[in-house]
């Protein structure tokens, strides 16, 4: 299958375990490593509110856990028929860990998705070479 729509199958299996009790919106991830594993996500949400937890981040926290520091793609899907963006603190998280030629994938359903660049989503990023 083509890895692409591999991604987009995982991030909409991965929404169906979001924790999203307050804000109602399930959000799944699910990211390629560079060496070719994937790994997803959903929003863990908190009733303290600030300790929630993106999609994105979980599945990405969880591949550096496992030793995959270099993330190739980022499928992403929220509300089934719109397209979901990574949010500022996944983004900055998603430059942490990407390539130089990093992608993402936006999700509207199954048959709907759209790829961009990572560096036209965030581009005159800060990261790991800026320090
Ligand atoms: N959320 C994500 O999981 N990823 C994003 O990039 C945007 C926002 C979650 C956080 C919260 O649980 C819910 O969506 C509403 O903001």
């Amino acid at each position: 299958m083509d890895i692409n729509k591999k991604l987009v199958e995982e991030a909409l299996k991965s929404r169906n375990n979001a924790y999203a009790p307050y804000s109602n919106f399930q959000v799944g991830a699910a990211v390629l490593t560079e060496d070719d594993e994937i790994y997803s996500g959903c929003n863990i949400e908190n009733a303290s509110y600030t300790p929630t937890v993106c999609a994105e981040r979980v599945a990405i926290f969880k591949a550096v856990y496992d030793g995959h520091k270099k993330i190739k793609k980022v499928a992403i899907v929220g509300k089934l028929g719109d397209y979901t963006f990574p949010c500022g603190v996944c983004r900055q998280v998603i430059r942490e860990f990407c390539t130089t030629d990093c992608e993402i994938i936006v999700i509207k359903n199954k048959e709907e998705y759209q790829t961009l660049k990572f560096t036209e989503l965030f581009p005159h990023s800060f990261g790991p070479d800026s320090l």
